[in-house]
């Protein structure tokens, strides 16, 4: 059942966060869909403007169309990651998505705040929601790239959200995207997560750059030939600590990426004489449910879905 994450927010804001994991094909498609049933958490489907190109964006949107009908168990949200206007506008338009991010996050404040608006205006007549950004997170998001981390500032956040009417908010806190996060300990500002549920109780936050780049898989796709070092990621044992602070959903790429980069370099290193994906392609659905089900006990969420469609049933 597709929902909006604005529903889902509601069942978990102060108890767990929903895992939002970014998908670009079928294989991490059919993993996502069965690692959350198997666990039976509710989840967010994250779809970013590459994943949007890498084939092409109604292939998706036809295969999430289909997942619904296929896994009627499910219930999930289908969200745009870090869109700009114009593709926030376009999957408000496709009859697909529920819940869209618009990240302006690298313009002036009175500037994010008039198109945040603008999509907010789009997407609440058509019953979508909207996940905004302020502050910027180190690194390269999309359009947005950045040297260092501009934290979010808790008053400017109080106001953004009164004067956008966005449903829900990312905070930049020290995390950053990708597999090379911290240079030593990790560093993460929960104070600005507290300043700011004491500013907006109730309204639920969203944590990007939330993959914790797990030292056994760096070290089993080394053994293989990979070459990652120096990576480091968030430590996982922090979000239920965030999800008393307001923090809702919490957004997963890198790590479904080094699932797919160990699986396929141990099987290929292993099975030399295989030229044929779909062994592989097996083997590497069921890793991804593996670490979806790990990932979503971490997050609190696993076990919920009953729950959230008893609260369904309740808050229609
Ligand atoms: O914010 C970045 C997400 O991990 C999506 O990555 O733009 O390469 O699909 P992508
Ligand atoms: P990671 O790179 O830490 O997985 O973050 C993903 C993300 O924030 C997508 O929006
Ligand atoms: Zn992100």
């Amino acid at each position: 059942m597709i929902v909006t994450t604005k529903q889902l927010f509601a069942h978990a804001y102060g108890k767990y966060a929903i895992g939002a994991y970014n998908i670009n094909n079928l294989e991490q498609c059919m993993g996502l869909f069965q690692g959350n049933i198997q666990s039976k958490a509710p989840f967010i489907v994250q779809i970013s403007k590459g994943a949007r190109s890498y084939t092409h964006k109604k292939m998706l949107e036809a295969m999430l169309k289909t997942a619904d009908e296929i896994f009627p168990e499910a219930i999930f949200a289908i969200h745009l990651d870090h869109g700009d206007e114009e593709t926030c506008m376009d999957c408000i338009r496709s009859g697909v998505y529920s819940s869209v991010m618009i990240d302006a996050s690298d313009r002036p404040l009175n500037e994010n705040i008039a198109i945040t608006r603008r999509v907010v205006k789009a997407a609440h007549a058509r019953g979508l929601v909207v996940e905004a950004e302020l502050g910027v997170l180190k690194g390269v998001e999309e359009h947005v790239a950045a040297e260092e981390h501009v934290f979010t500032d808790p008053a400017e956040a109080e106001r953004f959200v009164k004067e956008t009417g966005c449903d829900s908010l990312a905070c930049a806190i020290g995390t950053s995207h990708g597999a090379y996060k911290f240079k030593g300990e990790q560093k993460l500002r929960f104070d600005i997560l507290e300043e700011i549920q004491r500013r907006l109780p109730g309204f639920p936050l969203v944590m990007h750059g939330s993959s914790s780049v797990p030292e056994e898989e760096v070290r089993r796709i080394n053994a293989h030939g990979g070459k990652l070092e120096g990576t480091k990621g968030v430590d996982e044992n922090c979000f239920a600590k965030a999800a008393t602070l307001g923090v809702t959903k919490v957004n997963i790429d890198t790590d479904g990426r080094l699932v797919w980069t160990r699986v396929h370099r141990e099987y290929f290193a292993q099975h030399p004489e295989n030229f044929d994906l779909r062994p592989i392609g097996k083997v590497f659905m069921a890793e991804y449910a593996k670490f979806i089900q790990h990932k979503n006990v971490k997050l609190g969420s696993a076990g919920q879905v009953n729950n959230v469609r008893e609260f369904l049933a309740k808050n229609p």
